[in-house]
């Protein structure tokens, strides 16, 4: 039976896209035009949705009053919150709601049926369905926004063949888990997976332990020793923290790389392998290469298909998705009630939380909380470090009006529905702000060759500042600039500056 989804939007040009999503997809949408509306049909439909799509900012009844009505009322839909540009309080307060997911619009068919379809996953494991199967492929990559949905699509074409793969990204990314799916999907899949993590193995044992030595090669060669490179033959070999290589190892790993051949310590033969390499680093390799501390020749051999992962505060529409996928981990094998869940409240928390740790630390945060939890409900204390770490950020205390002022924004005009990408989710790489020492300082007049600056690196420059000063209140940050936010959001877009995220940092 098909999927019933309710669309709640007073604009009548989304509502109309939405619904036109949904109904490509063979589900059925209903549409309401306010809250009030909203709720009149939710009451009294026979079966309950399987999502609601809401819109927050709507005359009369507003989207935070139907997620209100639908916590005191006990309804279980999971609800999709649509929110305006950065919005990261906004978003912080519909999760507090009891939102299942956001969107930030305007929101891509993709991503509007990723969040559908987890939430209707959610709402068959709230009556009782079946539980996922596990086994290290892309299946158990969780994945909910834009940004990392272009990464596996990235890697996929990646696994169709032996292309040599660099993923680069901070500590904590996913790198490992998506070096290990790209090989669970390729044609090599049932040879051998062969890890070496290059930074942890003594410069002294490097050659041996990746190329092997024969017994009596050196002092305490005792035995003949298998290097990782044989052992990978025919399969794949993960080259973790590559970045970390010593220059000697560096060029016999090149000589390997370039005539698939190696050479065993103590041995007279050099031997042929066959193997797919993947390496990943959280360094900047390319800056490794600059410095002098990487070789350019290997580089270029080891990056022929790069993936850079980006860190999770760029991609925070991820947060929900992960944070849940954790809670049913770790509830399985802390061995706690299956009915255990994450409060709106620290939903809300996990998703403002800049995560420097990347999943892993969200990963390790959810896994301790699970095993503290009294309760049924992981309730926001007990993720005390992570509540502490948000400057200013008082959860309890932010109902005034300064933040209602801010969802009274009206997304810009001009962004195209369709291939608009999601400033706020994504985080374009800045080109550094010349002279900015200090983000929080007065800018420079005079760049660093003594002339005057140009014109529009300064309003750049001035527009982050205002950015990060106002806390991303478009209304202010356009109020005190003395502009009109239209000529905001056109000027954000021009210089591609994120008002999520807007001041440029060294992380
Ligand atoms: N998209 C994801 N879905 C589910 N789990 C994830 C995802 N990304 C990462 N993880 C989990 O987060 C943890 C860290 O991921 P991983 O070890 O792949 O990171 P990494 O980028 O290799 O980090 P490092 O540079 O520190 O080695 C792992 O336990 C992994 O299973
Ligand atoms: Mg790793």
């Amino acid at each position: 039976m098909s999927a019933r989804i309710l669309i709640v939007d007073d604009d009548p040009v989304q509502r109309r896209l939405l619904k036109g999503t949904i109904e490509r997809e063979g589900m059925i949408a209903d549409t309401a035009d306010d809250g009030n509306q909203a709720v009149r049909l939710i009451a009294g439909a026979d079966k309950p949705y399987d999502a609601v799509v809401l819109d927050l900012v709507m005359p009369v009844m507003d989207g935070l009053s139907v997620l209100a009505w639908m916590g005191e009322n006990n309804v279980t839909t999971p609800a999709i919150v649509q929110t305006g540009l950065g919005g990261i309080e906004t978003v912080v307060k519909a999760m507090r709601a009891g939102a299942f997911d956001f969107v930030v619009k305007p929101v891509s068919p993709e991503r509007l049926m990723t969040a559908v379809g987890h939430a209707r996953k959610a709402g068959k494991k709230e009556r009782g369905g079946p539980s996922g199967k596990s086994g290290g492929g892309f299946a158990d990559i969780v994945v909910a926004s834009s940004a990392m949905d272009r990464i596996l699509s990235l890697a996929k074409r990646a696994a169709a063949s032996d292309i040599p793969v660099v993923l680069e990204g901070e500590s904590g990314v996913g790198k490992e888990m998506i070096a290990r799916a790209i090989q669970m999907e390729s044609a090599r899949r049932s040879r051998p997976y062969v890890t070496v993590n290059c930074g942890a193995i003594p410069a002294s044992l490097v050659e041996s332990i990746l190329f092997g030595h024969e017994k009596g090669a050196f002092t305490g060669a005792v035995d003949n020793h298998t290097g990782k490179f044989v052992e990978a033959d025919r399969g794949t070999l993960f080259l973790d923290e590559v970045g970390d290589l010593s220059p000697e190892v560096q060029v016999k790993l090149l000589r390997a790389v370039q005539t698939g051949e190696i050479e065993t310590v103590g041995a007279r033969d050099v031997r042929k392998v066959d193997i797919r390499l993947i390496s990943a680093t959280n360094k900047d390799l390319i800056e490794e290469v600059k410095a002098g501390r990487f070789r350019e020749d290997l580089y270029y051999r080891l990056n022929v298909f790069p993936i850079h992962v980006p860190p999770l505060r760029q991609r925070k529409e991820d947060i929900p998705e992960l944070a849940r996928h954790f809670v049913r981990r770790y509830v399985r094998s802390a061995g706690r009630a299956p009915s255990m869940s994450l409060a709106p409240e620290t939903l809300a928390l996990l998703t403002a939380h800049d995560w420097p740790g990347n999943i892993r630390e969200l990963e390790n945060a959810v896994h301790r909380a699970v095993v503290l939890a009294e309760g049924d409900t992981l309730t926001a204390d007990l993720f005390p470090q992570i509540a502490a770490q948000l400057p200013g950020y008082d959860l309890s205390s932010r109902q005034n009006g300064r933040e209602l002022e801010e969802m009274t924004w009206v997304p810009p005009i001009e962004y195209d529905p369709v291939d608009e990408p999601v400033p706020a989710m994504i985080g374009f790489e800045h080109p550094p702000i010349r002279g900015q020492k200090d983000p929080e300082g007065a800018l420079n007049a005079i760049a660093a060759n003594g002339e005057v600056r140009p014109l529009a690196e300064v309003e750049e420059e001035l527009i982050r500042f205002a950015l990060s000063f106002y806390d991303g209140q478009m209304s202010e940050v356009a109020r005190r600039l003395g502009i009109g936010r239209s000529t905001l959001y056109r000027k954000l877009k021009d210089y591609a500056i994120d008002p999520g995220k807007p001041l440029k940092t060294a992380a």
